[in-house]
């Protein structure tokens, strides 16, 4: 058995891991992306009293689903004001985090549509320059903190774009479950769901390597227990910070194998029929367990240690979990017919993370 796992993140995780925010950018000037709710949290005043005058950019109006609509102003008045910055700090959901990530990238003129076309032609690109970027979640399900992508949507022309170069990778990660003690129940849901979803497919991944099914085995064990709890009970110190364990390891398998067909899946989800990420990419899970099992052994055996060797039995007991979670799991459920949802199995199956799918090859031949 022989396996390779890279994750160069800093990686801190504690209750009250924020403060370490004063130490890691000392003498540093500092730029903060964050979420609308922050300052009415008083999250913003807190950060500011760790940083002093260092902090000298805040944004703070993230809004879900970063879009090429919002980052061309944020990103093109950020590289005009902010430019003598020495570190991004996102605190945040995957959104905050992956519009820093955006933020960061550093293009010749500074204008946003030049990194745009860098990214449409889909090829490897060295940017012009780039800042440090420390990520500290606030939601328990992204894993972006631990991940080099960013995803940026284009809801106008219904297409997404996907970020990812050395520079990418924060610096530091502060995982801080108290920062989570706010995220309202549907959120909760959505975002726990996701870190399931990170786990099951790296599992059913052609990257899969026993480190990345480690963690991913471990991170699909304490989702499937805390979260129906934590969702009867948001304020449990104890189950956010159970969670907030469970979506970092989750984060740290797919940061090396990437994500599959459920991902590839949910990006139509979300664009077409406006699925918020977690459950877009969380309600077919059941589905492409089907589609997993029976493929590859070594796989079979590391998912029946979590469902047991019936696969009926194994998608009644996913799909029972997220009904318990209000998730409902057919395609039919969200006005899709039996053959757009196969036509749009097939066209997932053939994007960058379908072909991850250890199913893929077979079901395309
Ligand atoms: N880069 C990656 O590896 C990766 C992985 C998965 C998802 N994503 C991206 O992440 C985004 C989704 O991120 P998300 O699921 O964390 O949701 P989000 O960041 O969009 O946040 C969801 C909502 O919760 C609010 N919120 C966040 N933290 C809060 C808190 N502590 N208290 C109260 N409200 C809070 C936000 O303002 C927002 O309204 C999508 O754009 C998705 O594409 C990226």
């Amino acid at each position: 058995m022989s396996a390779r796992f890279y994750n160069p993140v800093d990686t801190r995780f504690g209750w009250n891991s924020l403060v370490e925010l004063a130490s890691i950018t000392e003498h540093q000037k500092v730029a903060l992306v964050t979420f609308p709710e922050a300052r009415g949290l008083g999250l913003i005043d807190r950060i500011q009293d760790l940083l002093g005058d260092r902090l000298v950019y805040i944004i703070e109006d993230v809004q879900p689903n970063p879009d090429v609509a919002q980052l061309r102003t944020a990103y093109e008045h950020f590289w005009q004001n902010a430019h003598d910055c020495h570190t991004v700090i996102a605190v945040g959901g995957g959104s905050a985090i992956d519009t820093a990530k955006v933020l960061i990238v550093g293009t010749e003129s500074g204008r946003f549509d030049e990194l745009l076309a860098l990214l449409a032609t889909g090829k490897p690109f060295v940017p012009a320059r780039c800042k440090q970027l420390i990520a500290a979640p606030t939601t328990a399900g992204t894993g972006s903190e631990v991940t080099p992508w960013a995803t940026i949507w284009d809801s106008a022309s219904q297409q997404k774009y996907s970020l990812h170069l050395e520079c990418t990778w924060p610096k530091v990660a502060i995982i801080d479950p108290q920062l989570m003690l706010t995220v309202p129940a549907a959120v909760t849901v959505s975002t726990g769901l996701d870190a399931l979803s990170h786990a099951l497919e790296s599992i059913w991944n052609i990257n899969a390597n026993p480190i990345s099914d480690t963690l991913a085995l471990s991170a699909i064990e304490d989702i499937l227990e805390c979260l129906p709890r934590l969702h009867r009970d948001l304020s449990n110190k104890e189950l956010r910070s159970r969670m907030a364990l469970a979506a970092l390891k989750a984060g740290l398998a797919f940061s090396n194998t990437k994500t599959a067909l459920a991902h590839s899946i949910s990006y139509e989800m979300t664009l077409r029929y406006g699925l918020a990420h977690g459950i877009a990419c969380s309600f077919s899970l059941p589905l492409v367990l089907g589609l997993a099992w029976g493929r590859d052994q070594a796989r079979d055996r590391t998912l029946q240690r979590i469902f047991g060797n019936d696969l009926h039995k194994a998608q009644d007991q996913l799909r029972e979990f997220l009904h318990r979670l209000e998730v409902k799991t057919e395609f039919t459920d969200y006005g899709i017919t039996a053959l757009q949802a196969r036509e749009m199995i097939d066209c997932a199956m053939q994007g960058a993370r379908g072909k991850n799918f250890i199913g893929s090859q077979a079901l395309c031949a």
